[in-house]
């Protein structure tokens, strides 16, 4: 059987009553399998520890989502081992049956789809359609870079010579240690996992530590899809102790992370000191923050822009590294942007994740809320408060989506990585200087430009630097092989993820050349 050209797995449409219904069997049975207990994955071998990392419910801090064993640097060292034994194998089989082992563990994904996504209403408290997509996106992965990997297989056309045989062929690296985020908790998770696998590596996954089941839920696919023991090494374990221990390990050939800015210096600068008997110098593929914004012109219209900068600030709650958290609007529309963005707030419902129809569930955790909220304070010396300001009802982290008027372009708040409801609306005297405001902090992931004027549009291809910008559309909500993905600056390694070029950064090219 060939395999058919990639395209998107199509978001679920829940205004069907047929829909609906699915889901709230899969919340249903998903609400029955909460609480239970979750080895590591070594070897393929389920490991059991006496400490534990206990998953909630961040809609509802009293509901248990699952307990998970807690590595240790003991068995750090025996999942690295365990990898780095595993990929002597792993690497000598073809792309092609590696790729097929992503398209089954997609079709698995698929048949459990609204299981899945329920896994991450609970989990990571996404609305019904953010957890849709975000299963979407996962599947979308697994087909995608199946393909890629098949395409990469064919040996690269090269300058013909006489008398000469030259082919360029592209091998794995080795063992990679995969930190995704909690944000993404399934899409992103499995793009990295998935990628590195079908590459050739071999995987010590350490997922975000507040989104274990999800992860876990998703290991089994892969060994049910028929991966072979030993690939993935599901491993979850406090960052500074497991994750740093891995990340400096000698057999270590590379780390793939997706998170914080902080986090993905501090790997970026223990995996540059090589480690005694280590080989090689360890690649780092790292996507961190943004302070992303959406500039809106005054040729631009006004209702489009105004929905789309709601949708890209407050969808999940604002925790995208994609997320708009400026919007630099011309000084002729601003008072009009402002209101309009202003009613939309307004009418938006915050809620627990599983009920259909809120706009904005919680946020992550304690810390997070806590972050968030004292940005908020800051918000209020900083800034002139339009709407929310403060904690939302309920027995989890919900925060009221918040809005800030008048900001300067230099103020904390519309420097610094929030990752919150929280938007700051900033005046630009006119399109340069809103281009310059979207210029001017340390990120450069996504921006998104309002505009009818093509000059302008123009103008903000070339200048405005950001690795992912979007015209008269929302900055969030990037597609698998429509829309690569990744920043500039200290946005990351502009890795590209769901692109053509993600695999190179998960191999080497080997050139032969035969006389004749
Ligand atoms: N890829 C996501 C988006 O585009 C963010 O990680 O929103």
């Amino acid at each position: 059987m060939g395999v058919i050209p990639f395209r998107n797995e199509p978001f679920t449409d829940f205004s069907q009553e047929g829909n609906r219904t699915a889901f709230e069997k899969a919340l249903k049975k998903v609400e029955s399998q909460l609480g239970q207990e979750y080895p590591l994955i070594i070897g393929g071998e389920e490991v059991r520890t006496d400490k534990k990392i206990t998953s909630i419910n961040p809609s509802n801090m009293d509901q248990v989502i699952g307990t998970v064993s807690k590595a240790d640097q003991d068995l750090a060292e025996r999942a690295i081992q365990s990898a780095a034994e595993t990929f002597e194998t792993w690497k000598r089989v073809s792309p092609h049956a590696r790729a097929r082992i992503l398209y089954k563990a997609a079709a698995i994904l698929r048949r459990k789809k609204h299981e899945f996504s329920a896994w991450l209403v609970y989990e990571a408290g996404k609305s019904w359609p953010e957890a849709d997509a975000d299963t979407a996106e996962a599947i979308d992965f697994m087909e995608y870079y199946g393909r890629e990997m098949v395409r990469l297989a064919e040996a690269t056309e090269l300058t013909r010579l006489p008398g000469e045989d030259n082919e360029q062929y592209y091998i794995p690296l080795g063992v990679g240690i995969v930190i995704p985020p909690w944000n993404f908790p399934l899409a992103i998770m499995v793009g990295m996992t998935t990628s590195s696998v079908v590459a050739g590596n071999t995987v010590v996954l350490k997922p975000a530590s507040n989104t274990t089941v999800i992860a876990a839920q998703f290991v089994k696919i892969l060994h049910e899809a028929g991966l072979p023991k030993g690939v993935v090494n599901y491993l979850p374990g406090p960052g500074g102790e497991v994750g740093e221990y891995l990340v400096k390990h000698p057999l270590a050939r590379y780390i793939a992370f997706t998170g914080s800015r902080e986090v993905g210096l501090r790997i970026n600068e223990l995996a540059a000191k090589p480690a005694p008997g280590q080989k090689w110098i360890k690649r780092v593929i790292a996507e961190m923050g943004g302070k992303n914004s959406i500039i809106v012109d005054k040729e631009a219209d006004l209702d489009e822009a105004a929905a789309n900068i709601v949708k890209s600030a407050y969808g999940f709650s604002g925790q995208k590294c994609s997320a708009c958290s400026r919007a630099i609007v011309h000084t002729d529309v601003y008072d009009e942007m402002l209101e309009k963005v202003t009613e939309l707030i307004k009418q938006m419902k915050v809620g627990e994740a599983k009920t259909l129809g809120i706009d904005l569930g919680p946020v992550t955790d304690e810390s997070s809320m806590n972050k968030i909220l004292d940005y908020i304070e800051t918000g209020k010396k900083e800034g002139r408060l339009v709407a929310g300001g403060g904690k939302a009802e309920g027995n989890g982290y919900f925060i009221q989506p918040t809005l800030f008027a008048d900001v300067d372009p230099k103020a904390r708040i519309a420097q610094e990585e929030i990752f919150g409801p929280v938007l700051a609306f900033i005046k630009a005297r006119d399109f340069d200087h809103a281009l310059e405001i979207a210029n001017n902090t340390e990120y450069g992931l996504t921006g998104a430009v309002f505009s009818r004027n093509r000059a302008n549009l123009e103008k903000a291809r070339e200048e405005y630097h950001v690795g992912n910008l979007y015209f008269n559309r929302k900055g969030t909500g990037a597609l698998v092989g429509a829309h690569p993905f990744g920043g500039f600056n200290m946005s990351g390694t502009d890795t590209k993820a769901g692109g053509p070029e993600y695999l190179l950064l998960l191999t080497q090219a080997k050139l032969v050349s035969e006389s004749l």
